[in-house]
């Protein structure tokens, strides 16, 4: 296929779109809904229903200027202590409300770094879990961590804790983009890590990268590229650079820099998406990959992937208790979100309650919308009859969308039959662009987001 037209096509479909990683999206939260909206969502659940973890540790060593997460730099070790307190306070109010010691399939500490708490602290707050949830013999326990500051006495902590998945964050090996991005780090800090983790018994690693970053080029993102491949991770999440300076100041000080241009990020994409094909990866969902052995894989294949604030995941639960400074939860019947800031985060949890600063109700339509994206994002294809039929709706809801859709199709972007679409490989790079025809709220401040390519 000529890359100068498949660009064409796509290019004119480009937009700031969410990223779809919950339905309603974060936009569409209010400080209409609080602690004790929370806690009546918390006791409506079914005592047999399991629960994920999602544990956010707000802190790093050090900052990178791309950087679009929650986080600040926090050296003094007494803070991070006591952070880890606050999450057993936060954890304990939950285990209170649901009353019944639930089942646990999937707990992820992200960040942040969670690797700034104390090995001692995150071992405390672990065995905390234990005896509040049951955690479940095969339980997958993933963590993130940065190889550029990762404690000696972190790997056998973390295999004692039951880890069986870590997330390593690369982003570009290039010298001049990691300059600019204020993020040094060498393949060889990257493969120590990898194989601190192995050595204790932990096989499965992510690693993350970054396409659309200053000063990247098409020949330095295949350098990138294939020496990543040579470290072996089982899954790899390829994120489009997301520029938010509205929202994170600290990127502000990339405005100088050279960002490559909408056409340059496709074919940066275009490239690693070669390269990982090339090595035996098999492309997920929007922007993720995985070796054919893997989870995700595996899920992909057979329909039961999955996706929420960590991006795409195997966990089919449907509630995620998000704890911690800024944290996400998802319920069948709502989304919040806590307080963002940790000294904010502290004196919520001082006051009593559940540090609820915003969040949305759902509603039986935005179940049904939220079950269509989550469809098309990760199995890029969906039957919108079945779907209707589900929530006892008919499908002729969709009509007018699939006539929007037909610019799509007529651009080999989608095939439709009947009631179904099925999204083709050029199309892809545009899920977004096509889970956001579903969305009903779209309209509403859309250079909220980041742009889709
Ligand atoms: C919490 S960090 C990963 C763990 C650890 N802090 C590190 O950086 O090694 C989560 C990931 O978000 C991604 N990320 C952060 N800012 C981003 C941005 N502005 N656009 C796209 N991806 C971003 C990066 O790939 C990063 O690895
Ligand atoms: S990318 Fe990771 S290390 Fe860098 S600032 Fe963000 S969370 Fe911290």
């Amino acid at each position: 296929m000529n890359k100068a037209i498949s660009f064409n096509r796509i290019a004119r479909y480009e937009g700031n779109v969410p990223r779809y990683t919950s339905y309603p999206t974060a936009v569409q939260f209010s400080d209409a809904v609080n602690s004790k909206d929370y806690t009546k969502w918390l006791q409506a659940l079914s005592v047999e229903e399991p629960v994920s973890l999602y544990l956010h540790v707000p802190f790093c060593d050090e900052l990178c200027r791309y950087c679009a997460c929650n986080t600040l730099v926090m050296r003094r070790e007494e803070a991070r202590e006591a952070y880890g307190d606050l999450l057993i306070e936060e954890l304990k109010r939950l285990t209170a409300t649901l009353k019944t010691r639930r089942t646990v399939n999937f707990i992820h500490w992200g960040g942040g770094t969670p690797t700034t708490l104390p090995a001692k602290t995150m071992s405390k707050i672990m065995s905390f879990v234990r005896e509040s949830f049951f955690v479940s013999e095969n339980a997958e326990i993933s963590i993130e961590l940065d190889p550029r500051h990762f404690p000696l006495d972190y790997p056998d902590m973390l295999e004692a804790c039951g880890t069986t998945r870590v997330s390593v964050g690369v982003q570009d090996l290039d010298d001049r983009v990691q300059k600019a991005c204020g993020r040094i780090q060498s393949w060889e800090q990257t493969q120590s890590c990898i194989q601190a983790v192995r050595q204790v018994g932990i096989q499965s690693v992510n690693i993350d990268l970054i396409y659309g970053l200053p000063n990247q080029t098409l020949q330095s993102t295949r350098n990138t590229i294939q020496s990543v491949i040579r470290l072996q991770p089982d899954r790899l999440a390829v994120f489009g650079y997301a520029h938010v300076p509205w929202k994170f100041k600290r990127q502000t000080l990339l405005e100088g820099e050279k960002l490559p241009t909408m056409e340059e990020r496709f074919e940066q994409r275009r490239i690693i998406d070669e390269e990982l094909i090339k090595a035996g990866y098999d492309p997920i969902g929007l922007d993720h990959y995985a070796l054919p052995h893997d989870e995700m894989s595996k899920a992909a294949r057979n329909g039961t992937l999955h996706r929420n604030f960590q991006g795409y995941t195997v966990d089919k639960a449907r509630v995620l208790l998000g704890v911690g400074a800024s944290a996400i939860s998802i319920l069948p019947t709502g989304i919040v979100q806590n307080v963002t800031a940790p000294v904010d985060y502290k004196k919520a949890i001082e006051r009593g309650g559940f540090p609820i600063i915003r969040g949305v109700a759902r509603n039986d339509d935005d179940r049904m919308r939220w079950d269509i994206i989550e469809r098309l994002m990760c199995d890029l294809s969906v039957d919108l009859k079945k779907i209707a039929r589900k929530h006892n709706q008919t499908e002729i809801l969709f009509d007018n969308i699939l006539k929007n859709l037909r610019s799509f199709e007529s651009d080999g972007l989608v095939k439709l039959s009947d009631y179904t679409i099925q999204v083709t490989e050029a199309g892809r790079p545009l899920l977004r662009n096509i889970a956001v025809l579903f969305d009903i709220y779209y309209h509403v401040a859309p250079q909220r987001h980041a742009q889709a390519i």
